[in-house]
Parts: structure tokens; sequence; C-alpha cells
């Protein structure tokens, strides 16, 4: 049987954190809101240098869980109770936020949740090379992530940062921002917990701006000038490419806070 994430069966074949075969955890919401759908999309793509895949086995066992229907002991997964809770980063890529705004918050677990095995294993690397003990990393798709492996009212937050804009149309339905994400995320913050977004793609700016106030448990707070009583890390750190340009209309970043009540 060839493997998915290494289909030619090369030398570094390994199961270890590798996507389950067949179809991917999919849960039946049914609750009226809207939910992505990411269909037979693959997020299988890339492969790993030799360096990635030897440090990817060796470290993955400790620091990183595949999707499943366990329920994250937080405490035992990171050895601490953290003072500042849990965050939660849904498609952190290759976690170049997520690896330099972890050393700035050493007080809060960081878990970042990608599909993409290429852009874990770059933020695997990150962690082991600068040692940073607070991240942890989960491969799968972020709704069923937080859906099964995280207790209602358990995160001091979530980020979703620069989230795949699927500017098509028909694609629409892929978008991570949804009515019934926002209402999942919701679910899974503590009263006073964060939702930061941001995003560099002025159309699906405006499918967020539609659906700011669709969730009655989050406050929207827009981009306040005065964030000092915001209790986690707003800073991304990084200077995208079109960032500090600032002169293409079409590539302004727009953030974004919702406070739940
Ligand atoms: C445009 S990239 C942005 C990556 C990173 N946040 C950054 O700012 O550079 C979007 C990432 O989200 C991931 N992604 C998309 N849908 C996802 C989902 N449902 N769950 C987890 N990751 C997802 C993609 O694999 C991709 O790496």
């Amino acid at each position: 049987m060839t493997n998915p994430d290494n289909p030619q069966n090369t030398k570094n074949y390994s199961e270890i954190g590798a996507l389950p075969h067949g179809r991917p955890l999919q849960t039946e919401f049914n609750d009226g809101r809207d939910y992505p759908r990411l269909g037979s999309f693959s997020f299988r793509r890339g492969t790993l240098t030799d360096n990635q895949a030897a440090l990817w086995d060796e470290h993955w066992p400790r620091l990183g869980k595949v999707l499943s229907d366990e329920h994250i002991d937080l405490d035992t997964w990171f050895g601490r109770r953290a003072p500042n809770g849990t965050i939660v980063e849904i498609g952190s890529g290759t976690g170049t936020s997520t690896a330099a705004m972890a050393p700035l918050e050493k007080d809060t677990n960081i878990v970042a949740v990608e599909l993409y095995k290429a852009g874990h294993a770059k933020l695997l690397g990150s962690i082991v090379r600068d040692g940073l003990d607070n991240v942890r990393l989960i491969r799968g798709d972020g709704v069923e992530v937080l859906q099964r492996m995280f207790a209602p009212n358990s995160l001091t937050g979530v980020r979703i940062f620069f989230p795949d804009p699927w500017p098509k149309a028909r694609h629409h339905k892929r978008r991570i921002i949804q009515s019934g994400t926002l209402h999942l995320i919701a679910e899974r913050v503590k009263p006073g917990g964060i939702l930061h977004v941001a995003t560099d793609h002025a159309e699906y700016a405006e499918w967020i701006d539609e659906l700011v106030e669709v969730e009655p448990q989050l406050e929207y707070l827009g981009w306040p000038e005065d964030t000092s009583d915001i209790p986690v890390l707003l800073d991304r750190q990084i200077i995208t490419k079109f960032e500090g340009k600032g002169l293409d209309k079409n590539h302004v970043i727009k953030e974004y806070l919702w406070r739940k009540k």
C-alpha cells in the first residue's frame, strides 16, 4: 500500500504523525449554522527533507498528536499547569508566527493545528532548535480538533492568521470563518477569552465583516487602538511581504478581535 504522505515509498516511509487512511473525521453538526466543508481537498502536499523526517520521528511522539476523539489532558501533555492557560492556533502553516510569538508568552500553552505535514515539520524544527517548551502540535482539521479534543470553556484564546481565502465562489464553503466555526470557538473559549483573526485578502475581509456579530457569545471588539486590557499577546511578530509596503490596497492586513462574554 502506498502512503499518501510519501507516495514514492522512499526510505523515510513513516506512519508516525500520519493522518489515518480513508475518509477524514467530519462531524455532522446539524445546528443550522454553517461549517467549513473541505470535501476531498488534499492537504498532503510537500515532502520532508531527510533531516526533517528524522526530527519528526524523534520528536513527534512527545510534541504532536493526530486528530482523534481523545479529550486532551493539557496539564499532562505540557507537563505543567500554564498560568495563562492555552491558546489554539488554527492553520499555523510553517509556524513562523507561532515560533516567533511563543518565547514572548512562556506562561501560555500554545497548540498549533495544521493539516499540512511539511508545515508542522518546519515548526517542529523551530521548537527543537529554539528550545520552545510551550508549543505542541496537532495534525488535523481545526474544526474537528476543537470539537473533539478540547473541553468547553477550556481555552484562553484561538488564533487564525491568514486563513486560506478560497477566492472562487464555489469554494467559499471551505472558508474556515463561518457562523458554525465562530460558535464552536465561542464554546471552547473561557469567558473573557479572545479570538484573533488576521487576513490580507480584501474579499475574505468583506466575508468576515458580514459575520462579526453572528455569534451571540462573542463580543466583537474590532481592532481597538488601546489593547492594554486584552489578556493575550496580539503582535504576530512577523512583517509579511505585504506589511510595511502598505501600498497595494488588495493586501491591506485586517485584524479582528472578539471576546467571549
Ligand atoms: C494561507 S496559510 C497561512 C499560514 C500561517 N497562519 C501564516 O500566517 O503564514 C493557511 C494554512 O491553514 C491551513 N488550513 C486550512 N484549513 C485548515 C483547517 N481546517 N484546519 C487546519 N489547518 C487548516 C492550511 O494548510 C495552510 O497551511
